[in-house]
This record gives structure tokens, C-alpha cells and sequence, in this order.
């Protein structure tokens, strides 16, 4: 984990809502593993006075990107910023997704959760291009299906669902799970999603990534504790984000 003085590359609009915010990372590309987050101080200003978690969406020589939804005041700020712009983020924090060689590969993507799935898929794809690799891409609508011609090409299947089924089946993507094959699964979306998911693959290896609220980011506030099946609880920030499915439900 490092501080990071950075610049911004690009802040690209992609939906009415969705930002690919790309900036310069000074070599810790180099140590990001797929699952891995970092906080992004958004401003100087005390108000919004905390940094704010963003998973690594993709990274390149010299360069890491975030894909992020603008909901409230730090991804306001984030949304103008310029390139040139410096702002500075502290990572890559937390653990990762683990990747064991196999032939068949299931990802589950929920609103935002695709930031987190997307360079997984790619470190999957490299390290395993001829295995199968079936996309479930959930959304509330298809404008947040962006990037998708570059999604697709890293996968064998993607099976989208909007809420509203303007694009894909109508639903929530955990209603059109079907795994016939020996598969493990790895998910990133809202809690409900993971645990329809998890009661939907019972027995199935399972890695789900949480995007709980988090405050310090680093194991001090216990803000973002998540309750095990053990009844202990654990920190996504610290601990985290990355947990065996059978481990939280
Ligand atoms: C490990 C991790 C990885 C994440 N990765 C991404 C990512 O790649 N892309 C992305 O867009 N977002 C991601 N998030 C969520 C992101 O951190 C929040 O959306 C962001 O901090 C909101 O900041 P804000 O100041 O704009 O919103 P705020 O003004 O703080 O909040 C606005 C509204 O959003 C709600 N909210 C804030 N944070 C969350 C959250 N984590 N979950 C649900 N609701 C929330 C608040 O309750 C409030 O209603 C991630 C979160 C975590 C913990
Ligand atoms: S955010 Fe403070 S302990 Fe996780």
C-alpha cells in the first residue's frame, strides 16, 4: 500500500452517469492483482473531508482507471475533474479474487460491480484464453452496459438483464443463473445480489468482492464490518473486499 501522487490522463463520460476516470500510477500498476482497490482523495477540502473506494478497473503501463456511477457529493467532484488535474490515492489496497487454473469460469457483474469483474476477466482470459468464461451482466438499465464490445471480446458468453428489460432479459440477473458445468464463481454487485446468488449455486465455489461503506479504508473505524456465517464479524476494507461465499452466508 503506497500514497500516490497522481495526474489525472482522462475523465470520460460513458452513460448519463458513468465515468471512466483514468490517471497516472507510478509504477504500482505493477503490484495491482485483480479485486484490488484504492482510496481516491476526491479533494483538498475538507468537505467531503473522506477519501473515497473505487475497485481497479484496468490498468497500463504507467496507468490505473476507475469506472465509477456519480451518486453523491465525492463523485460529483470526481466527475469534474480535468485532465492535468492532480489528485492523489492510496493503494492497491485489500486482497484479491483467487484464480486456480480451470476449464469453465462464471462471473457475475451486478450495477457497478463490472468495475471489479472487468480486470479479473482480463487477468483470466490472459492466463486461461482457451477456457469458457460466461459473463451474467446485471444493470437497471442498458445504458450501463458500457464498454461492451471490449467486455464481450473477453469472454466466451455474456448474458445481460436490465430491471426494466430494455436490454436482455427482464429481472435481476440471479433469475437467469443456469450453471450445468463444473464452474467456480466470482461476483461483485449489492449484497442482496450475492446472497440471491449464493442461494441460487448452493455447493458451487464461490468469491464474492462487497462494496460496502467504508470511512477509513484501513482497519481503524470498523465502519465497514460485515457479520461471517460464524457470527464473527470481519472488514471489508481490512480483511477484504474478497470473500469466500461460504464464509459470509
Ligand atoms: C471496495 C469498494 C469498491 C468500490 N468500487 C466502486 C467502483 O469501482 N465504482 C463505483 O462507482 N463505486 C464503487 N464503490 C462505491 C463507491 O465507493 C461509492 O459510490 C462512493 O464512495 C460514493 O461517494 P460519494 O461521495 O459520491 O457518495 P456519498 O455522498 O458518500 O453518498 C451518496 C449516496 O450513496 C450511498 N452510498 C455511498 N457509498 C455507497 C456504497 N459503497 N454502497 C452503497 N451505497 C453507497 C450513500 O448512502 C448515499 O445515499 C466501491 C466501494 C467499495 C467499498
Ligand atoms: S472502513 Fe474503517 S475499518 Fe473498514
Amino acid at each position: 500500500m503506497k500514497r500516490i501522487k497522481s495526474r489525472i490522463i482522462s475523465n470520460k463520460p460513458l452513460s448519463p452517469d458513468l465515468f471512466l476516470l483514468t490517471f497516472t500510477s507510478s509504477g504500482v500498476e505493477n503490484e495491482v492483482l485483480p479485486g484490488n482497490f484504492i482510496n481516491i482523495e476526491v479533494t483538498k477540502s475538507l468537505d467531503p473531508f473522506l477519501r473515497r473506494p473505487f475497485s481497479i478497473f484496468d490498468v497500463s503501463e504507467g496507468t490505473i482507471s476507475v469506472l465509477y456511477r456519480v451518486i453523491g457529493r465525492g463523485t460529483e467532484i470526481m466527475k469534474e475533474l480535468k485532465p492535468d488535474k492532480q489528485i492523489d490515492f492510496i493503494g492497491p489496497l485489500g486482497n484479491s479474487y483467487p484464480i486456480s487454473e480451470s476449464d469453465n469460469f462464471t462471473f457475475v457483474a451486478g450495477g457497478t460491480g463490472i468495475a471489479s469483474i472487468h480486470y479479473l476477466l482480463k487477468t483470466v482470459e490472459s492466463s486461461y484464453p482457451n477456457s469458457t468464461k460466461t459473463l451474467y451482466w446485471g444493470a437497471k438499465n442498458r445504458y450501463d452496459f458500457v464498454l461492451r464490445n471490449e467486455i464481450e471480446d473477453l469472454c466466451t458468453d455474456v448474458l445481460y438483464t436490465t430491471e426494466k428489460g430494455d436490454l436482455g432479459n427482464k429481472g435481476f440477473v440471479t433469475d437467469f443463473i443456469d450453471i450445468k458445468n463444473k464452474t467456480t464463481i466470482y461476483a461483485c454487485g449489492p449484497t442482496p445480489m450475492l446472497k440471491s446468488l449464493h442461494d441460487k449455486t448452493e455447493g458451487i465455489l464461490s468469491y464474492y468482492s462487497f462494496e460496502e461503506r467504508m470511512a477509513c479504508g484501513v482497519g481503524v473505524c470498523l465502519g465497514c464490518a460485515i457479520m461471517t456465517k460464524s457470527g464473527k464479524y470481519k472488514y471489508v476494507c481490512k480483511d477484504g473486499p474478497v470473500f469466500r461465499g461460504d464464509e459470509i452466508f
